[in-house]
Parts: structure tokens; sequence; C-alpha cells
């Protein structure tokens, strides 16, 4: 489908020319055998390897930038780029790397004079990265009012697909939303009521619909702001599908999140009616049947979100459940969102995704108000495609 966004072909020849990427390459960290910080995942620089070679073969003079993390305008030597740049320079030896954006002020202020900094020097720029799309920096949305500009092919590919699950997917489709925090996510649920035709929910926000229908559950996750907007979702027109079932600790009993739990720890399963002292951490066994049959019939699936705290491997089953029905699964299937990511990865499952987003927050925003701040941004640059 056309995004009506400037591609790389809608750029001057950039043989020869000095041409600024916007790449996210904001990775996860980890410790290394020596105490060193590393990159412990580089999906997201692989994924924006595509465009690099683009420009690389067209004899581009490459300037990758990227934020890591969230440092506050301020040198921080935790968010270095050092980890990212040692694996870039094996990926994309090519490519030239500046130093983490947000060390200056100027980046999420969108400081024009920023801006002119960035640009300057340069012919052209390229926004890849999709997932920092949804922020209105100024590496994101500046470029394009001074430069000739184009999304990047993994940008390109990320908004084709999301917008395209919203404007025709193939029916049924079913979208699994799960997550701990349902203030973040109660936007793109209402948008998907509007569009899916049955969305399952599931992890940690599950337990605020829960209480909303007049439950009780213990000591499990509840936000009582969203009740009323709970009910609202419930009292729709399309099917809400919440757990039937839950696996809990028992009182007394502790997450154990990376470790083995001590012996003497309590898990039970319980129904709808999680009981004082009880905190709910997954879905249980009869739930996770039922969304992997709800899933298996679906010929288009959006999953955002895990099913429970599956970093403790006592509650890694109904994600497991749902990553591996959606990867069964022969319709079109698309996974969004770092954890859902992370549990599709490390259960070997990715091969098996049609799609899989390197956006979080922002493929949740386009998913729910249809455009991103950078999207935008490209689409008024001077050398973008006019619609009539
Ligand atoms: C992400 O990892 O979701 C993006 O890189 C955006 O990061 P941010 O939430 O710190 O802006």
């Amino acid at each position: 489908m056309s995004t009506g966004l400037p591609l790389l072909e809608d750029l001057p020849d950039v043989s020869g020319r000095e041409v600024l990427v916007r790449a996210d390459f904001n990775g996860p960290l980890g410790e290394g055998p020596g105490g060193e910080v590393v990159l412990t995942d580089d999906f997201r620089i692989r994924s924006a390897l595509e465009t690099l070679e683009w420009l690389h073969e067209r004899g581009a003079r490459i300037t990758v930038c990227t934020h890591l993390g969230r440092p506050k305008g301020a040198v921080d030597p935790r968010f270095s780029l050092a980890p990212v740049r040692a694996r870039l320079a094996e990926l994309a030896p090519y490519a030239q790397l500046l130093e983490n954006l947000r060390f200056s002020p100027g980046e999420q202020a969108n400081d024009p004079a920023f801006v002119d900094e960035l640009v300057a020097g340069k012919d052209a720029y390229v926004n890849d990265a999709f997932g920092v799309s949804h922020r209105p920096d100024a590496s994101v949305v500046g470029p394009p009012s001074r430069l000739p500009s184009a999304a990047g092919r993994l940008l390109a590919r990320e908004v084709s697909v999301l917008s395209g699950l919203l404007d025709e997917p193939a029916r049924p489709f079913v979208a699994v939303v799960g997550g701990a925090k349902i203030g973040e996510k109660l936007g793109v649920l209402r948008s998907l009521a509007r569009k899916v035709d049955t969305l399952v929910v599931g992890g940690g926000m599950s337990y605020t619909f829960l209480k909303a229908l007049g439950h009780e559950v213990g000591e499990s996750l509840l936000d009582e702001r969203y009740l009323d907007s709970c009910r609202e979702l419930l009292g729709g027109e399309t099917e809400v599908l919440l757990p039937t079932d839950v696996v809990a600790l028992a009182p007394g009993s502790t997450l154990h999140r990376g470790e083995a739990a001590p012996p003497g720890e309590r898990t039970e399963v319980l129904g709808r009616d999680i009981g004082p002292g009880f905190e709910a951490v997954d879905i249980g066994p009869k739930t996770r049947a039922r969304y992997a049959e709800v899933v298996a019939g679906a010929r288009t699936v959006l999953w955002n979100g895990p099913m429970g705290v599956f970093e403790d491997e006592r509650f890694t089953a109904g994600t497991r459940a749902v990553a591996e029905a959606v990867a069964a699964c022969p319709g079109f299937t698309v996974v969004g969102g770092g954890d859902s990511v992370a549990a599709v990865n490390g259960y070997g499952l990715a091969g098996s995704i049609d799609h899989i987003s390197t956006g979080g927050g922002a493929s949740l925003e386009l998913l729910e108000l249809g455009d991103l701040p950078g999207l935008a941004a490209l689409r008024a640059a001077s050398n973008a495609p006019r619609r009539d």
C-alpha cells in the first residue's frame, strides 16, 4: 500500500553526497564477561542494514545518529554509544556514528539550533528510526524541513504493514493485547476495538478488567482509575475476551525474574475470583487453550504485550502459548512491543512471524492515531511526492 512517504528513490542522486540517517539503535544493554557494558540484542541495528546498504551501494557518505536510553540532555557515560558503535562497525563499517543524540539538550527540546547542527554539511536525510518516530525530537522532525528527505526501508515497511492492518485486514482480525500498565494501552485498545473482530486481553492489565466485571483480584495489579473505561470497552460491540482462570502467587510468595524460585514458594491456578493475598501473574490453562484457539482461527493477528510475568519461569506458559499460537497461525501475523518481541525471540519463534515491529510505543501510537510526528515531517519534505 502507498504510505504517502517519500522513499529512498525520491532522493536526488546520493553518489558522493553526505547523507544523515536517523536510526533507532536504542537496544537493551547488559554486562559483558569483564563487567563492560554490552548490547544484548542487535535486532534494531540489523533491521537498518537494508537502508544503509542501499545508500552505500549508491556511493553515499553515511552519518548515522541515534539515541540510547534516556539521558537527560547531558553526557552520561552509562548511555555511551560505545557498544552500539562496536556492533555497527562490524555490520556496516562504512557508516560514521554520532554520539548519543540525547546527550544534547536540543534533541528532545526540538531546538532549531540543534537541527542546524545536525544538518550542517549534509545533502540529504533518511529517517529509518521507526521506534522513535512518535517523538517530536529534533533529529526526527527537524531535518525534513531543511533537506531532501526519505523514509528508509525499515520505516516504510513498518508503516505499510501497521497501517495496512487498520485499512484492509483479512478477517477474522484478532488483536491480543497484554502488558502491565492499562493506562498506556487504553488508547490503542479503544482504537483496536473499532477495527478487530475479537480483542483478547491478558497480562497485568486484565485484572482491572476483571475488577470492572465485579470480581475480586486480591493482590493482583489494579488501576482503579480505569474501571469505567474497562466497563465501556466491555459494553461495546466488539467481543473482548478476558482470562477465565489465572496462575497466582500464593500469599507470602514472590516473583523471581530470571532466577529459580526458592523451595517452599507456592503458586495456584484460580478462577476469576482471586482471593485475599493472592497475586495473579499469568493466564491459566483454560485461558491459554481458549486464546490459542481464537488465534488459530484468525486470518490477521496483532500481538502486543505479554500475558504474564514471563521473565519468571513459573509464569511463562501464558506468553509462550500465545507466542506459539501466533507463530502457528496461517494468517498474517504481526508482533510489536519490546516484551512480546523478546518473548518470540526467546522461544525461537521469530522466523514464523510475518512482521516483527521494531517499535513499541511507536507501533501503538500509529495504531491508535494513524500517524506519527516523524511521518508527518517526512510527508512535508520538499521532495515528497505530491498528492492531488
Ligand atoms: C523505544 O525503545 O521505544 C524507542 O527507542 C523510544 O525510546 P523512548 O521511549 O526513550 O523515547
